[in-house]
């Protein structure tokens, strides 16, 4: 078991690149199984995208990193399985079976079940395949899918905008017969992404501005080279641990514009942002105040997966925040752990009340999930002394070289 140690209160300054989403990577290396192959520029490497590969390689398709780019094999077998220990690896594995659905016609995969987050049905994914004609039959925890006559397009009205049912929605779609029109589509840039990587491999897909997404099927895909979207949450997460230390930090490759919801909070906290096309400075000279009320919504509202990381910087905010979460049950586990470190955060059901205080003391802390992981390291490198954070393999799910990043704009973590 790997842990971080963090030896707090240096000052971060200096430049830190933002490497390729892995929300991006996940769905499109789903999507790769349908093309003849494909070269992936600026995806980042971490277990989940190794997760995605071990699915591609049972599938058949050979993957390997030449140099940073990842290349993805054509698919030649007719095997429609994804192994137990595969899905465990990687609860978004799900994202699989819209790719399998659209390439074979069957799939034989284990349900997700729920996860750190609190349970994730997959209802609205299976409801919207059902529609465009795919059977489900489930079986000690296995599902096993086929499509009955044809795979078909269909008009698809999402309750909820769904980010993984919008993405096997739109995998199915693009090999089906005919037109399927999704509405209330889930909107996060990594959605765009997935479509743009389809698009390239000669996908007729369209979104119009309501956000309806319009998929018309086409016979085949061919190979293509694609470049990932900049990482949005690796991007904030940055943008905190400078703000934490009083920092001066120029984030590079990364899309601002996908993270426009979250300035109001940094400048409401006190931080200065300058932003350009493709990179955002922050300096924290003075103390973080509190932003008064954070909402997590579907995007382009405030990000879910942000929650955590501000959360750490309010512990410390001179004056109380307010979080609600919107999207997730459970998205206030590290909070336990940052009260550890002296953190006054009270939670019922989806909010969380944050009461900020001078300083946080240095505690033996651990990882409860991704983000969660993110915000302890955030919190740590703005207390005094030394802190010791089990369970980081949480963490390098998401982030590539974390603790390596931030030792060079003057950090002092070990990982050990
Ligand atoms: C994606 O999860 C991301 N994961 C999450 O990032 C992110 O937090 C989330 O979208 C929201 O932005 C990946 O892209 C791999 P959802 P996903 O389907 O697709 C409920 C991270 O830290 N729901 O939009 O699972 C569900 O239970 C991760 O990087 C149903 O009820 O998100 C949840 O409460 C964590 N039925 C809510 O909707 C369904 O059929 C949002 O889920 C599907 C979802």
């Amino acid at each position: 078991m790997e842990r971080y140690i963090v030896n707090g209160l240096r000052r971060l300054s200096g430049e830190m690149r933002v490497h390729g989403a892995k929300n991006a990577a996940l769905p499109i290396l789903a999507a790769s199984l349908l093309c003849d192959g494909c070269e992936l520029h600026n995806c980042p490497h971490l277990s989940d995208v190794d997760a995605a590969c071990n699915i591609l390689n049972h599938l058949g398709c050979g993957t390997c990193w030449q140099n940073n780019v990842l290349l993805v094999g054509k698919g030649e077998s007719r095997d429609c399985t994804i192994p137990t220990s595969l899905m465990r690896e990687m609860r978004s594995s799900i994202v699989f079976l819209g790719a399998m659905i659209a390439k074979y016609h069957e799939a034989k995969l284990t349900f997700p079940g729920g996860c750190e987050l609190g349970p994730r049905p997959i209802d609205l994914h299976l409801s919207s395949l059902r529609k465009m004609g795919v059977e489900f039959e489930e079986e000690e925890g296995t599902l096993n899918c086929r499509v009955r006559d044809e795979l078909r397009g269909a008009q698809i009205d999402l309750p909820f905008p769904s980010v993984g049912a919008t993405e096997n929605i739109i995998l199915a779609a693009s090999l089906a017969k005919g037109q399927t029109v999704i509405r209330n589509a889930a909107r996060e840039p990594e959605i765009g992404d997935l479509v743009g990587f389809l698009q390239s491999c000669g996908a007729k897909i369209s979104i119009e501005n309501d956000g309806t997404i319009l998929i018309d099927g086409v016979e085949k895909l061919h190979e293509t080279v694609y470049h990932v979207i900049p990482d949005r949450i690796v991007t904030i997460t940055y943008l905190c641990c400078a703000a934490i230390t009083g920092g001066d930090i120029l984030v590079t490759d990364a899309c601002p514009d996908h993270i426009r919801s979250v300035f109001p909070i940094f400048e409401e906290m006190g931080c200065r942002l300058t932003v350009g096309k493709n990179k955002i400075r922050l300096i924290n000279h003075g103390s973080i105040h509190a932003a008064k009320n954070v909402t997590t919504m579907p995007y382009p509202g405030f990000p879910t997966d942000a929650l955590a990381p501000i959360m750490a910087l309010s512990c410390v905010a001179d004056g109380t925040t307010v979080f609600t979460e919107t999207i997730f049950q459970n998205r206030y586990k590290q909070a336990w752990e940052l009260c550890r470190m002296g953190a006054d955060i009270k939670t019922e059901g989806r909010i969380a009340v944050v009461r900020g205080v001078k300083n946080l003391h240095p505690a033996h802390v651990a990882c409860t999930d991704l983000r969660g992981g993110a915000a302890l390291v955030i919190a740590a490198l703005g207390t005094e002394g030394t802190t010791t954070i089990d369970e980081i393999r949480h963490i390098t799910r998401g982030y590539e070289e974390f603790h390596t990043n931030l030792n060079r704009v003057g950090a002092d973590i070990c990982c050990q």
